[in-house]
C-alpha cells in the first residue's frame, strides 16, 4: 500500500477481513472505538523486517543482545537518560512491565499512589503485589491538571511507589516539565520509586515534546523505573514486546531475580524487528501518522462540541480521547446503549475509576470514512437520548 493511504484507507469491509479483536468482539455492525488499537495498515518496513528474519530462521534460541543494544541506544538519545544495554530488560509488553515494578518496590500492605481515572491495568497488576491504590484525583473541571499539593496529601509512611503514565491514557494529558519536576522533588523527598509508564510518548500533538521523568535528574532517574512498548505507535500489539529500563543497577537485578523462570523477555521475530522500531527509519511514519490523527482529532472536536450533552477534551497526547457525555445515563449503561442500539461501540469511564464516570473513552485512530460513520451515530444517540 503507497505510504500517503496507511492512515486513512481502512473501510468497514477491510477490518472485519483482518485478524484482529477490536472488530471481532461486537456484532459486525458495530463500528469499534472501545479499545486502543488502530485501524492502520502496518508499515512496510516492519513487515519486511519480520520476513527477513523468518528467512534467516532467526527461531531458535538467540540473544536479547541486538534488542537490548538498539532499546539502549533510543533511550539514551531520545528519552534522555543514560543507560547502557545492562540497564533494559525486554518484557512481552508495558502491562507485564507494571507487574514487574509493582513485584520489585511493593509488599503486601504498602501504598501506590495511581490517578483517578487511571488505564485499569495499573491497579490489577498492583492487586497480584498485595499493595494498596490511593486515589490522586484528577479533575475534568480544571482540564486534568495534576495537583501537586493533593499529591503530598496523599503520602504517608507506606507509600512505596507512584503511577506515572505519560501522555495519560485516559485524560489525553502530556504532563508538562513543571508538573514532572514536581513529582519528581516529592519522590526525591519521600524515597519513593516511579513506576513511568510512557507507551504513548510518540502521541503527542501540537508541537509538544514529550519529557521522561527519569531524564530530569540523575536523583530521579534512580528512583525510576520505565516502560516503553510498540502497540500505540506502529499498531503492533499482537508482538507482545516492551522494554524497561532504569539507571538503579540494583532494582534492575532484583527485577531479574524476582522475574526468573517466569518472564522470557519476548519471541525472536520480534525482538530482530526491535532495531528497526526504535531507530529513525520509521520517523516518516511517526510524522505521517501525527498529520493525520491531527485531522481525526480536528473532525471530533467540531463535530462532538457542536453535539447535545457532549464537551470533547483538548486532547494533547495519545488517540483515545475522553469526551464527557451528559447524556442522563450512567456510563455503563450509556456505553451498553451506544453498542447496541446506535452501533458504536465506546469504553464505559467507569472502568477507569470513579472520577471517569461521566466520560466514555473513545479509540480515533482511525480513516476519515469509518470516523465521520461513528460521529453520525454519536451525534443521532446524542440527538434522541439528550
Ligand atoms: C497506558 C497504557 N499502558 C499499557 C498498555 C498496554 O501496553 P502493551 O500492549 O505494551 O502491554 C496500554 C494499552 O492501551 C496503555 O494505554
Amino acid at each position: 500500500m503507497p505510504r500517503k493511504d496507511i492512515f486513512n484507507s481502512a473501510t468497514v469491509e477491510s477490518m472485519l477481513r483482518a485478524p484482529n479483536l477490536k472488530w471481532h468482539t461486537n456484532p459486525p455492525d458495530v463500528i469499534p472505538m472501545w479499545i486502543a488499537a488502530p485501524d492502520f495498515s502496518i508499515a512496510p518496513e516492519i513487515k519486511q523486517g519480520l520476513r527477513d528474519a523468518v528467512e534467516i530462521e532467526d527461531v531458535f534460541y538467540n540473544t536479547d543482545n541486538a534488542a537490548k543494544a538498539a532499546m539502549a541506544e533510543k533511550i539514551s538519545r531520545f528519552n534522555k537518560i543514560p543507560v547502557t544495554p545492562d540497564d533494559v530488560t525486554v518484557i512481552q509488553g508495558v502491562d507485564p512491565s507494571l507487574w514487574l515494578a509493582a513485584k520489585h518496590a511493593c509488599k503486601p500492605g504498602d501504598e501506590v499512589i495511581l490517578t483517578d481515572p487511571m488505564y485499569a491495568p495499573f491497579k490489577s497488576v498492583l492487586d497480584a503485589s498485595g499493595a494498596k491504590a490511593v486515589l490522586w484525583e484528577l479533575d475534568d473541571g480544571d482540564g486534568y491538571r495534576f495537583d501537586i499539593e493533593k499529591l503530598k496529601m496523599l503520602v504517608t509512611k507506606r507509600t512505596r511507589l507512584i503511577g506515572v503514565c505519560n501522555p495519560h491514557n485516559p485524560t489525553g494529558r502530556v504532563m508538562t516539565k513543571e508538573e514532572l519536576n514536581a513529582i519528581a522533588d516529592v519522590a526525591i523527598d519521600k524515597k519513593i520509586r516511579i513506576v513511568s509508564d510512557e507507551l504513548w510518548e510518540d502521541i503527542v500533538f501540537d508541537d509538544r515534546k514529550h519529557v521522561s521523568i527519569a531524564s530530569l535528574s540523575p536523583e530521579i532517574g534512580d528512583l525510576t523505573l520505565t516502560s516503553w512498548g510498540f502497540s500505540k505507535t506502529f499498531g503492533v500489539a499482537g508482538l507482545q514486546l516492551g522494554y524497561m529500563a532504569t539507571t538503579n543497577k540494583d532494582a534492575m537485578a532484583d527485577m531479574r531475580k524476582q522475574s526468573t523462570g517466569i518472564q522470557r523477555g519476548s519471541s525472536t521475530l520480534a525482538k530482530a524487528i526491535a532495531p528497526i522500531m526504535l531507530g529513525t527509519t520509521l520517523d516518516w511514519w511517526r510524522r505521517d501518522m501525527m498529520r493525520h490523527l491531527t485531522k481525526i482529532r480536528k473532525l471530533c472536536v467540531t463535530r462532538m462540541n457542536k453535539m447535545n450533552g457532549i464537551t470533547f477534551p483538548d486532547l494533547e497526547g495519545t488517540y483515545v480521547p475522553f469526551p464527557r457525555f451528559d447524556l442522563g445515563m450512567k456510563s455503563k449503561d450509556l456505553a451498553d446503549t451506544l453498542t447496541k442500539e446506535y452501533k458504536v461501540g465506546l469504553s464505559a469511564g467507569i472502568g477507569f475509576g470513579a472520577k471517569g464516570e461521566s466520560h466514555l473513552r473513545m479509540c480515533i485512530a482511525t480513516s476519515e470514512g469509518i470516523m465521520t460513520e461513528a460521529l453520525d451515530r454519536i451525534e443521532a444517540a446524542a440527538e434522541k437520548l439528550c
